[in-house]
């Protein structure tokens, strides 16, 4: 099945991203990308994206582009060009053929102290070099536990969001993802998620406008897996997910992306 990706939406499309984090060698990336295309039997009605780390995007996209497999970068520089040391551009992403980054991530805000303020620079800039941006929001829970989940969600979107134009939410995403429930195998309840997906989608319309909100994608991610996907993929402003772990996995990763 071919998709034609970014081209843009104007209806809300189911997505299943996979994040590999800094994981796979090269072999291990190119032999994952070829089970990918190789297991895809038709009946996946998503989009599929694959992030694989930044040494492997071209040749996993030579790999998975014919397949109709998006290839997104994990992380982008804020900087459009010049003397910045081991940044990665998004004009070089999108020079590269690559037509999605993930902006956002909470290992990227905890562990590389990305502020709300950095985020939306990343967010501007990839946009400004046509990518398609997934960005990631969500509350540890310590924030979940004082109440502030309404808080944290507002505070991540209205920064990120504050300069994008009407026609540009078209290429954002959103992926939400509560960090107390990345990588720990616990998983939100689907009504925990649907709880913070319709709050999400609220906001958007608050922010750009109830037909932009409407028709965007809002992904959940954390420990989201083969077993757990359906009944989470099944909540009304759930669209998919942006997967880590399982989406090491090809077997678990195509099941994810049937669970609609
Ligand atoms: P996980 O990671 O599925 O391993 O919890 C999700 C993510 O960090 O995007």
């Amino acid at each position: 099945m071919i998709y034609i990706w970014p081209k843009l939406k104007d209806m809300r499309q189911k997505i299943v991203a996979g994040n590999w984090k800094m994981n796979t060698s090269q072999a291990e990336a190119l032999t994952l990308a070829g089970e990918l295309v190789d297991g895809l039997n038709g009946s996946e009605t998503a989009t599929l994206i694959v992030c694989p780390p930044f040494p492997w995007l071209v040749s996993v996209k030579a790999k998975v582009a014919s397949a109709g497999i998006s290839v997104g970068a994990q992380n982008c520089s804020n900087m459009e060009k010049g003397a910045f040391t081991g940044e990665v551009s998004p004009a070089m992403l999108q020079s590269a053929g690559i037509s999605h980054v993930i902006i956002g991530h909470s290992e990227r805000r905890a562990i590389y102290h990305e502020s709300n303020s950095l985020v939306a620079d990343k967010v501007n800039i990839a946009l400004k070099n046509n990518l398609s941006i997934l960005l990631c929001i969500g509350e540890t829970l310590e924030e979940r536990n004082a109440g502030k989940l309404h808080e944290i969600i507002d505070e991540q979107l209205t920064e990120a969001l504050k300069s994008v134009s009407a026609e540009d939410f078209k290429s954002i995403i959103i992926a939400y993802e509560p960090v107390w429930a990345i990588g720990t195998g616990l998983t939100a309840s689907p009504e925990q998620a649907q709880e913070a997906h319709a709050y999400i989608r609220t906001k958007l319309a608050a922010i750009a406008s109830e037909q932009i909100a409407e028709n965007m994608s809002i992904l959940y991610g954390g420990s989201c897996n083969a077993s757990n996907a359906a009944t989470l993929f099944a909540q009304k402003d759930i669209d998919g997910g942006l997967i880590g772990g399982a989406s090491l996995k090809s077997e678990d990763f195509l099941t994810i992306a049937r669970s609609f």
